[in-house]
């Protein structure tokens, strides 16, 4: 029972009405599961998430991680990163100097960054010549480079062993770390022994790969010179706070080299597993829905036309194709059960008491699938989040959902994400049909739950769009 509330909440066709108590069952506002030893409370409402995540205070007594969670602990050595640090003084250092060196890069240099790369994403799908084929390695290393490039400076070749080799790591990390009984029973690690002797293996060449680019970055580092990367910004941010906060106060003190290490992974793995695994349910909507494609490629060729580059600045004038994508965050979302918090007090959740240490899950997919709030929940209709007076998408504050979380733990990577996606997913369409393989059947709606919630492989055919 705990498996299935806790992987979707809602099902797939499910007609609510018909159904009596299924989806009062499933996506009740607030619940609490036990999760082997541990008491897990689920928010399957928008209303009480805002409430718990993003009000002053509540947002606070909720913010922590679990600071139990064996696989975590391995994987960062010892929470030294953002994404699954506990909530203290120092993590939240950490995420005001990664948000500001991520800006500093600046939203046009991070759009030639991906432009660059989607140059080169469209000559080697051309070469596919209307052949099917799995799009995953293609788009990860959109992503991976166009990270690689913003935080190190570091740019792949698609054959790239060192590339492959990481990558490999990382799936099977992810692998590793999803659903780990052990993170919620310790007791059970001794069944999990090899997953976690896996896990350790493989975070330790992930640790000393990241290590090696960091010290040259860290040792190159010139602060008369141009700012290079986001690593750079970090450097010269926990100078200035070593300066300022105390004379005993070393540099490793604010933000030590395993810290940014971590960092960087952070930032890397997860910015593009999610990104890869928003533009490949993208693909599998339009596969879906060709009428819903027919009016993304007229919207597009309205404003961009088919021998021009899109580009970030084309968004508002292609509300269509952002509410795509923005639809494709909703269902079939991308972290349904977000990221779990903790809380660091006792607090109250939708006037229930919540003593401190229980961990706090949202359930983002439940959200997303509310049918008190999102008629016909489980079709792909885009014009839901468009404004039916002007045309415009709605403002995010409207929604009704959060598919980037709230508060004091919100996405680091949000604008990036949206940046790269409407980018990458732009061009793709404009300079091609997404169809079925023939003979294939329908890629389904449900995937596989990791760090975020994956498609199984499929195959697409990608057919040139004529000029
Ligand atoms: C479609 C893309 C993405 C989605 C849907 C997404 C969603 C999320 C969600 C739901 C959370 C957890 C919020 C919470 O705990 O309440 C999160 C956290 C985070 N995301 Fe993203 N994300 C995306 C892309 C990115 C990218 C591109 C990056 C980095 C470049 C990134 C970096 C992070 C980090 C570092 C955290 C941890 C923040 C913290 O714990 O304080 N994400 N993201």
């Amino acid at each position: 029972m705990a498996e299935e509330e806790l992987c979707f909440g809602v099902e797939e066709g499910v007609n609510v009405d018909e159904c009596e108590g299924s989806y009062e069952r499933m996506g009740r506002p607030v619940y609490s599961v036990k999760l082997f030893d541990k008491e897990v409370v689920v928010i399957s409402s928008h209303k009480i998430m805002l409430e718990t995540l993003a009000k002053k205070n509540s947002g606070i007594d909720v913010a922590g991680r679990p600071n139990d969670f064996i696989t975590w602990d391995i994987a960062t050595y010892g929470y030294k990163d953002i994404g699954f640090a506990d909530y203290t003084h120092k993590l939240k250092t950490h995420r005001r100097i990664a948000t500001k060196s991520l800006k500093v890069i600046g939203e046009q240099e991070w759009t030639t960054i991906i432009s660059n790369e989607i140059t080169q994403l469209l000559d080697r799908f051309k070469q596919k010549d209307d052949k099917a084929f799995d799009p995953h390695a293609d788009l990860v290393m959109v992503s991976f480079n166009t990270l690689c490039k913003l935080i190190i400076s570091k740019t792949y070749q698609f054959d790239d062993p060192e590339f492959q080799r990481f990558l490999e790591w990382n799936e099977t990390m992810f692998t590793e770390i999803a659903g780990n009984p052990a993170d919620f029973a310790r007791w059970l690690s001794p069944l999990v022994y090899s997953r976690l002797t896996n896990l350790r293996r493989i975070s330790e060449l992930r640790y000393q790969f990241m290590k090696k680019k960091l010290t040259y970055i860290i040792q190159s580092f010139d602060k008369s010179k141009k700012i290079r990367n986001m690593i750079d910004q970090i450097i010269l941010e926990r100078e200035r706070l070593e300066n300022k906060a105390n004379p005993d106060m070393t540099a490793e003190d604010v933000y030590s080299e395993d810290h940014i290490i971590q960092l960087t992974m952070d930032l890397v793995c997860v910015g593009s597993e999610t990104v890869v695994a928003l533009i490949k349910w993208f693909m599998i909507q339009v596969m879906h829905n060709p009428d819903i494609q027919t009016k993304i490629h007229s919207e597009l060729d309205k404003v961009v036309g088919r021998d021009g580059m899109v580009m970030y600045n084309d968004r508002e004038k292609m509300p269509y194709l952002d509410a795509a994508i923005w639809e494709t965050l909703r269902y079939p979302s991308i972290t349904p059960l977000s990221v779990p918090h903790r809380a660091i007090r006792n607090t109250s959740i939708a006037g229930y008491d919540i003593p401190m240490d229980t961990l706090v899950m949202v359930n983002d997919y439940a959200i997303g699938c509310d049918p008190d709030v999102f008629d016909e929940p489980f079709k792909f209709k885009p014009e839901r989040f468009i404004d039916c007076e002007s045309g415009c998408l709605i403002p995010y504050s409207k929604m009704n959902f959060a598919p980037f979380g709230k508060g004091p733990r919100s996405c680091l990577g949000e604008k990036l994400a949206q940046i790269e996606s409407f980018v990458v997913i732009g061009n793709i369409m404009n300079q091609f049909e997404v169809h079925i393989p023939e003979g294939s059947a329908k890629p389904p709606l449900i995937g596989v739950l990791g760090l975020s919630h994956n498609p199984e492989h499929f195959r697409v055919t990608l057919k040139a769009r004529k000029s």
